[in-house]
């Protein structure tokens, strides 16, 4: 197993390991199949056209390149929790701040809005609570879920109230 460990780590994969009362144990072997899979590459194309909002956003983004970079063995696994803690408290920041801006003017999606942001926050505070062990990480599936959901939220129900804020001056 130590072999394998090596072989992974020199191609800046990931293992992972899951154990199972009564049902075994299963290795998971991740292999990058370029430089550093799953960074998240801030583009124009996340960009809202809100100067606040977007740099709310590229906090959000910078924070889970940062845990990837502990995911990938490329920083100290202490670093973790802290990371975690930064993200949920932007998090939580950030939803407040455009829920808020929603009730300002009346966003007609308001409600449906922040009922995706409360679902989330639910998932990644159930996530963040049963990683007790300050050096444990999050799986990597839970990693993936919490890229893919703020990536797609981004891009798709914040997108949408773009216009709207900017009809009211919002900046
Ligand atoms: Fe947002
Ligand atoms: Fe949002």
């Amino acid at each position: 197993m130590s072999i394998v460990y090596q072989i992974v780590k020199s191609h800046r994969g990931i293992t992972e390991i899951r154990s199972e009362q009564k049902k075994g144990t299963t290795f998971l072997l991740r292999l990058p199949s370029c430089a550093l899979p799953g960074h998240l590459e801030w583009t124009q194309q996340h960009a809202v056209g809100i100067p606040t909002i977007d740099k709310q956003h590229l906090r959000c983004l910078s924070l889970l390149n940062s845990l990837h970079l502990v995911m990938m063995g490329e920083k100290s696994r202490k670093a973790a929790s802290d990371i975690l803690i930064d993200l949920q408290d932007h998090l939580v920041e950030h939803f407040k701040h455009e829920e808020v801006l929603f009730l300002q003017t009346q966003y007609p999606e308001r409600e449906q809005h922040k009922q995706l942001h409360d679902a989330f926050l639910e998932k990644f505070v159930a996530m963040t609570c049963k990683i007790k062990d300050p050096t444990a990480l999050p799986t990597l599936d839970e990693e993936e879920l919490v890229r893919n959901w703020l990536r797609e939220h981004i891009l798709s129900a914040d997108h949408k109230y773009a216009t709207h804020l900017m009809q009211y001056g919002i900046v």
